[in-house]
């Protein structure tokens, strides 16, 4: 597997958990919001064919040069309006991209996207709404002080929007919206994450 190394940042930590939800004999995996494509290149060392998705021409030139780039197939271009075919990805992640987007379109067509029993993984930012979720925020700050004591921040260099424009709670909600059942986890680093398996039929 192309590991991140000794590299760290938030949405780095939150790679093996998107990398347990890959589905036991996946064969098709789209990553959504790519960027230089660690994320993309941890999927295809499990997933025989991958495809990595990002608008940033930058990002994608990097994720094309990397030397574990081997046959991944990376676009450039809007994930909201590629055209891919319907339910046609067994495995679908995003990591720190939901929030770039119109995030009910994007799960929305996500879920378009994955075949009936597929995967989807998301990890998100979102803002913190005070005060409900100031303790919270100061353990992410007590975690995030100790993680940059003991590894090296690496800064990914694909475009950021800060703030996120929805709140934990809005986000949860959407999701719950878009897609019923799935698993919504608040994490420490200010992330969470949505499991989701679509429904057979
Ligand atoms: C914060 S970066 C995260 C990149 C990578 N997933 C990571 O974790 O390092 C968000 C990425 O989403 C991409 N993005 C935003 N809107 C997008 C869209 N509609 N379609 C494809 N990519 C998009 C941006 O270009 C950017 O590279």
């Amino acid at each position: 597997m192309d590991s991140a190394g000794d590299r760290w940042n938030h949405n780095l930590h939150y790679h093996p958990v998107v990398i347990s939800a890959i589905p036991a004999g996946c064969q098709r995996a789209l990553d959504v919001g790519c960027g230089e494509g660690t994320l993309t290149r941890q999927i295809r060392a499990i997933v025989p064919d991958v495809t990595g998705i990002d608008l940033d021409q930058p990002s994608i030139d990097l994720a094309r040069a990397h030397p574990d780039a081997s046959d991944i197939r990376y676009l450039r271009g809007d994930f909201l309006s590629y055209p891919f075919d319907p339910g046609s990805f067994d495995f679908i992640a995003s990591v720190a991209a939901l929030h770039h987007m119109d995030a009910a379109a994007a799960l929305g067509r996500m879920r378009a996207l994955l075949r009936p029993g597929g995967v989807l993984a998301v990890i998100g930012l979102a803002r913190p709404r005070y005060p409900a979720d100031l303790p919270a925020d100061l353990a992410g700050f007590i975690v995030h002080r100790y993680y940059l004591m003991t590894r090296s921040l690496w800064e990914h260099p694909s475009p950021i929007v800060w703030p996120p424009p929805d709140t934990f709670r809005a986000a949860r909600a959407l999701a719950a919206d878009e897609m019923p059942g799935v698993r919504y986890r608040r994490h420490v680093l200010w992330r969470y994450s949505l499991i989701w398996v679509k429904p057979d039929g």
